[in-house]
């Protein structure tokens, strides 16, 4: 198993993206903090992994708000005794015209996809910064920032402060890797494409809405315009955090991977 002795913290795990990777991280031996602020999403995946013979615990984190965050990581250390990997991964998106988008849509993207981002690292960094090196390993700890091809493409209808937000998340991710290099800690980004989950649902009903179609119509849409020629799974991204997770990677840092069936290339 790639992560046997790891232990590994996911924000925004309840649902999505983070379920698959709490569950990837899990099954690859792995010990999973599952947190989310809505705690019954992550209680679910703590029985999923659970049932699945994996090891996890949940707990309810806003990643907005620091003092959750220095309160969980705690708690997450004295369960685990360290932490080896995190992911931030909760993320939330709204949808409108660039003319017609409010401060609140601005503030609700910027503050969970880019502060959060920020606040967790901030706190996970000190952490780490201050353990020993992993069991067998020659890094303290590796960061994993799940970003999105909206992080590299802006030209994205309907989404101008998600893709600010998410721009922000990738020079994050690169700004973190330079500086926590010396302290042995990688941090890398995932750009995920058309993933199919709660957010996706959402979306297709709104830009169906502002483009006067069917959300059906608008999945046709991501599909076409993803090569690989079939919606993204959230397993499709969760596979690539395993990878980053894993010593397999410990030499890369500061990268933002695009998995996305071709949708975007750079
Ligand atoms: N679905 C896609 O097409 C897609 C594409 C690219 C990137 N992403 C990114 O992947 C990540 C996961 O997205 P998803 O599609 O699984 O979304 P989702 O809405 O299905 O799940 C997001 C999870 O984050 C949690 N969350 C929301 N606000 C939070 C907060 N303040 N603190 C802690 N948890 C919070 C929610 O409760 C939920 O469980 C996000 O960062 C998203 O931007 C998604």
């Amino acid at each position: 198993m790639l992560l046997a002795g790891r232990v590994a913290g996911v924000t925004g795990a309840g649902a999505g993206i983070g379920r698959a990777i709490a569950q990837a991280l899990a099954a690859e031996g792995a010990r999973v903090a599952v947190t989310d602020i809505n705690e019954e999403g992550a209680q679910e995946t703590v029985r999923l992994i659970e049932a699945a013979g994996g090891v996890a615990r949940a707990w309810r984190l806003d990643v907005t708000r620091r003092d959750h965050i220095v309160q969980v990581v705690d708690a997450i250390r004295e369960w685990g005794r360290r932490l080896d990997i995190w992911v931030n991964n909760a993320g939330v998106s709204t949808m409108n015209r660039f003319w017609e988008l409010t401060e609140e849509d601005w503030d609700f993207n910027m503050n969970v996809n880019a502060k959060g981002t920020f606040l967790c690292s901030q706190v996970v960094a000190r952490v780490m910064m201050q353990q020993d090196f992993m069991q067998g390993g020659e890094l303290r700890g590796k960061i994993i920032n799940i970003a999105s091809m909206a992080g590299k493409r802006g030209n994205a209808p309907f989404l101008a402060h998600y893709v600010a937000s998410k721009f922000a998340v990738v020079g994050l991710t690169q700004a973190m890797a330079g500086e926590l290099a010396p302290y042995k800690i990688t941090v890398n980004a995932v750009c995920p494409g058309y993933v199919a989950t709660g957010m996706q649902e959402r979306e297709l009903r709104w830009e169906a809405e502002l483009r006067g179609t069917t959300p059906e119509a608008v999945r046709e849409l991501y599909v076409q315009d993803t090569p690989l020629g079939r919606i993204e799974t959230p397993e499709d991204v969760a596979k690539v955090v395993v990878f980053l997770a894993s010593s397999l990677s410990d030499f890369i840092t500061g990268e933002a991977i695009n998995v996305n069936g071709g949708a975007w290339m750079d």
